[in-house]
Parts: C-alpha cells; structure tokens; sequence
C-alpha cells in the first residue's frame, strides 16, 4: 500500500514538474528492475524521512527528528508492498507529506541519475540537497555518477556542481518541448 502511495506522489510530481514527465506505468517498471533505486522524501511534525527502494534489498528509512541525527531502520518488502488492508502490521500509511524523490540506476561502477523533483512549494530548503546525499553516499562503490540536465536550469546546475559535479559534455537539441541543448555531468569517486 505505501509503495501504491510513494509510486502515485512521484507520478503526481513528474507532471507538474516536466514536459517529458515519465508515466505511473513507466515509475512502477523502473521498480522492477534490480538495478534501479527510487529515494522518496518526506516531511513530518516530528522531522524528515528518506524511504530507499529498490527490488535488490530491503527498504531502508532514514529519518531525523528536527532536534537530532539520522537514523536507519529497514522495511521487509513483505510488509512495504502489502495491497491487503486486513494485512496486520503493514506500513500503509505515508510517513509524512511527500517532499520529492530521486530517481537513478546504479550498474557496476557507473550510475546515473535519471529524475530529481522537489515539490514547489519546498524547494529551495536542502531537501534536493539532502536527496542528492542519500544517493551520492548510497552509491559509494561506483566511480563514475553521470546525469543530463538542460542548460537553461541554472537551479539544478547549481545543485550538481555544488554537490561537485562537473560539465562533461553538450548534446545540441537533445531535448524537445522546448527544444534544448543537453548538459552531462559526471562526477568522479
Ligand atoms: C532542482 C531541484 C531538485 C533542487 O531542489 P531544492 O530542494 O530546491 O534545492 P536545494 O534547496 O537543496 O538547493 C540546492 C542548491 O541549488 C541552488 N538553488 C536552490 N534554489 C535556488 C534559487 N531559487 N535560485 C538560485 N539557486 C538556487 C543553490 O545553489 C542551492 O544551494 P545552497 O542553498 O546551499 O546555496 C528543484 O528546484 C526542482 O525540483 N526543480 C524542478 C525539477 C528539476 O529541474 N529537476 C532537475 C532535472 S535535471
């Protein structure tokens, strides 16, 4: 049920936010693939919390009260895919409002970041920062951290580099509605 509702936010999210906005069919068989990892972001009376999910492992749960750390507890599948009400002990309910997500794909020692969004009316508060983190950290065992941005977005250009990014590459109209140069990324480990 929590992961219907994660899924359904993001899906939410992409249409307000892109003119390539990726369809809810097209979230949910990212979550299929081994390979792919969603990082989901929400906020409490209580403080902040970070659902990582991906097929491969448990899910893990950051979360920070306002006046303390991080911390981490994980989540069987079993009960954070559960579609059953009746099912006792499920997490069905979201933790929070949903603040933003990351999308990215982690293969060997290459990863890409395919979405970030934050939802509008909270940005500019360090939650894509701290998304950026989870993932950065997340996918220390890889080398090369790619990702493609357009070239106008100067917010999210100042969020990769400062996270310490650099320019690789132009792909000259690389992306339409509206057509736009596209800029890559790469950060080195
Ligand atoms: C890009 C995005 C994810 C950033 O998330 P955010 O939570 O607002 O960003 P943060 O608050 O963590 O800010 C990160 C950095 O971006 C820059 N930034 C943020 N808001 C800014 C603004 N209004 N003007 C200029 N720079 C800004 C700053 O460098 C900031 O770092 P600093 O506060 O330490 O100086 C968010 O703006 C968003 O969802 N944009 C629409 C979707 C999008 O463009 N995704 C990227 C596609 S590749």
């Amino acid at each position: 049920m929590i992961l219907k509702n994660i899924i359904d936010c993001i899906s939410v999210l992409e249409q307000e936010t892109f003119s390539d906005a990726w369809s809810r069919d097209s979230i949910e068989d990212t979550l299929k693939q081994d390979y792919n990892v969603v990082y989901s972001y929400f906020v409490s009376d209580e403080g902040h919390s970070v659902y990582r999910i991906s097929k491969e492992q448990d899910i893990l749960v950051y979360s920070k009260p306002y006046d303390g750390d991080w911390t981490i507890k994980l989540i069987s599948w079993e009960d954070f895919n559960v579609c059953d009400d009746t099912n006792v002990g499920a997490v069905d309910t979201l933790p929070g409002r949903f603040g933003g997500y990351i999308i990215a794909s982690l293969i060997g020692d290459e990863t890409e970041l395919h979405r970030i969004a934050v939802v509008n009316d909270l940005r500019g508060k360090h939650i894509g920062t701290n998304l950026l983190d989870f993932y950065m950290e997340d996918a220390d065992e890889c080398n090369r951290y790619f990702l493609e941005v357009r070239e106008s977005n100067s917010i999210a250009r100042a969020l990769y580099e400062k996270q310490g990014y650099d320019e690789l590459a132009i792909r000259k109209n690389y992306y339409s509605n509206p057509t736009e140069n596209a800029v890559i990324y790469e950060y080195q480990r």
